[in-house]
């Protein structure tokens, strides 16, 4: 049931070379359940890797990683404007974006092509183009690490903000999420507010999208602006957008006329990209670790790089964007 000294290398997005002690994929609940049961007992640590598309592992794991592999895509309740979709944990986010869209429920397509599964994507509330999974998040099963119990958790229990849960906070590592269900719209309204996807819309002089539209819109913009992962080794935004009191916004933006900003409530959400580039990290290199060259907050791996060389990297960085705007970037990836 176990492999033993998995190599990690190709289940990481940053492709980082680094062995688990131990890895065992499961495909059914009943199955993780007894592996919980076995882990508890060995008491070994276990890490979870979903797609790996959110991870820096900057050492080798010492215990067991746990690969979900559960799939299935089910129509659990469809109404006269509604349906509610399960998917299993394992499923590919983007595969089942599509297949949603390809039913005529629609919702999540401004969601397109990001990498990952789903069991992973409620953890830190994925988003993109003016929409994050709590959206359309209607409910999930996640199972205890320690006692092997499953609990349904509902939209409020999940305390989603922005690219945050209550999984990477009260609950980080304590369940294991199985299956995901959300409530999708059988009306074709789309979701247009983020400029880059208006603007990709009326270059294709399309004037009144339909969702298969702004899909395609999203997947064009994201190969144009990101790294496919298959091809240079990332994790998508390294960092959060950094998110100011109005007072200090005030000061920056007296100094620096053109920095991009949105206000969020009373505060405002920087965008770090911009502050990066500002620093001159855009397209940079320091060891095996860069700065891609068309998103600066995006880091890549030029080829043999190490955690430890994605580390210092980010560490440069936040130290220069810290000193030049006295702004602190905290990195989104998870740091293993
Ligand atoms: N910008 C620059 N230079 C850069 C990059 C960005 O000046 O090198 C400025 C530009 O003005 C640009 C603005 O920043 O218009 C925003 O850039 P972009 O639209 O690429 O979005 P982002 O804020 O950098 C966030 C998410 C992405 C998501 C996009 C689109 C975070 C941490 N990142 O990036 O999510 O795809 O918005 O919604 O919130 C991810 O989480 O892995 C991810 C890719």
């Amino acid at each position: 049931m176990f492999l033993e000294n998995a190599s990690l290398q190709a289940r990481n997005t940053f492709a980082i070379a680094a062995n688990s002690r131990f890895l065992a994929e499961v495909t059914t609940s009943a199955q993780l359940i007894d592996l919980l049961h076995t882990v508890t007992a060995k008491n070994l640590p276990v890490l979870v890797l979903g797609g790996g598309s959110n991870i820096v592992l900057s050492q080798d794991v010492a215990g067991l990683v746990i690969c979900p592999k559960l799939m299935g895509i089910r129509c659990l309740e469809d109404q006269n404007d509604t349906v509610i979709i399960e998917a299993a944990a394992g499923e590919n986010w983007h595969d089942f974006v599509q297949y949603c869209l390809a039913q005529g429920w629609y919702g999540l397509e401004n969601l397109s092509l990001i990498p990952g599964t789903v069991g992973a994507a409620p953890i830190q509330n994925i988003g993109a183009y003016g929409v994050e999974i709590k959206d359309c998040f209607h409910s999930l099963t996640a199972v205890a690490r320690q006692t092997g119990i499953a609990r349904e958790f509902s939209l409020s229990d999940c305390l989603f903000g922005y690219r945050d849960s209550v999984f990477k906070q009260a609950l980080k590592d304590a369940y294991i999420i199985t299956h995901v269900r959300f409530q999708l719209s059988k009306k074709a309204t789309v979701k247009l507010q983020y400029g880059d996807i208006a603007a990709e819309l009326a270059q294709q002089h399309i004037h009144s999208p339909l969702p298969v539209d702004v899909a395609r819109a999203v997947i064009r913009i994201r190969q144009r602006k990101l790294p496919d992962p298959a091809k240079i080794g990332n994790a998508g935004s390294f960092f959060k957008n950094p998110v100011i009191p109005q007072a200090l916004f005030s000061d920056l933006k007296h100094q620096y006329p053109n920095i991009v900003a949105y206000p969020q409530g009373e505060q405002v959400k920087l965008a770090a990209g911009w502050l990066i580039e500002q620093t001159g990290w855009k397209g940079r290199t320091l060891g095996k670790a860069g700065v891609y060259e068309k998103q600066a907050l995006v880091l890549v791996n030029r080829g043999g790089a190490q955690g430890k060389d994605v580390l210092a990297l980010a560490h440069a960085i936040q130290r220069d964007v810290l000193a030049k705007f006295g702004v602190s970037l905290e990195i989104e990836a998870n740091i293993i």
